[in-house]
């Protein structure tokens, strides 16, 4: 049976490297976690999240699934963004898309791929949504790219809709939500200045 052995040995010298920096790192951190930010990104393995913005354990919060959708009956999503907001009282969400994101690319296809067509359906209806802007783009992976930047939006949009958020902002609280986008060929993210703070904010932005 293969244990994965070697995971573990990485793991002990990676929690060896972080002591030399900081000897009660881990013990510190036992005691409570404040991370300022909430990270929903996708579940794909090139973006990992507290890598790409060089946050250790305890500064980041993190949903991550296929596509970084945010959709108003996952109670999965919901309740991170609840615990998130409401306990930690994150003061950012970041809703972080990437190019050449495998669900988008499986959204916009005419084949089925099982269960998780599912899932991609919330991808796919964008697709028709803005099918003639899409369609006009003659370089296929230019208009897979275009629909990860949509889909990012979107979900900005349905984040501020959520009743956590509204919640939030109706008490006053201070709570931005972003939409980023991530080049796996890169390593590089962009802003798609999408930043909304309020509900003011969220009707400036066209949001229904
Ligand atoms: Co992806």
């Amino acid at each position: 049976m293969d244990t994965l052995q070697s995971l573990f040995d990485n793991n002990r010298q990676w929690a060896k490297d972080i002591l030399k920096t900081d000897g009660d790192f881990f013990e510190k951190l036992s005691k409570q976690q404040s991370p300022k930010y909430l990270w929903i990104g996708c579940s794909d393995s090139r973006v990992p999240a507290n890598e790409i913005v060089g946050l250790l354990p305890g500064e980041l919060f993190v949903h991550r699934n296929v596509s970084n959708l945010v959709v108003h009956t996952d109670m999965n999503c919901l309740s991170v963004m609840q615990y998130a907001v409401s306990v930690l009282q994150v003061g950012h969400i970041i809703v972080c898309g990437h190019y050449g994101c495998g669900g988008v690319v499986a959204a916009m296809e005419e084949r089925r791929h099982g269960l998780i067509d599912n899932w991609l359906r919330n991808v796919r209806e964008t697709y028709f949504l803005y099918e003639k802007e899409l369609d006009a783009i003659q370089d296929a992976s230019k208009r897979v790219d275009r629909l990860c930047e949509i889909n990012v939006v979107n979900q900005v949009f349905n984040v501020c809709n959520t009743t956590v958020v509204q919640d939030a902002w109706d008490a006053g609280r201070d709570l931005t939500v972003h939409g980023w986008i991530y080049g796996i060929t890169d390593g590089l993210l962009r802003d798609l200045n999408v930043s909304v703070s309020s509900i003011a904010e969220m009707r400036q932005l066209g949001i229904k």
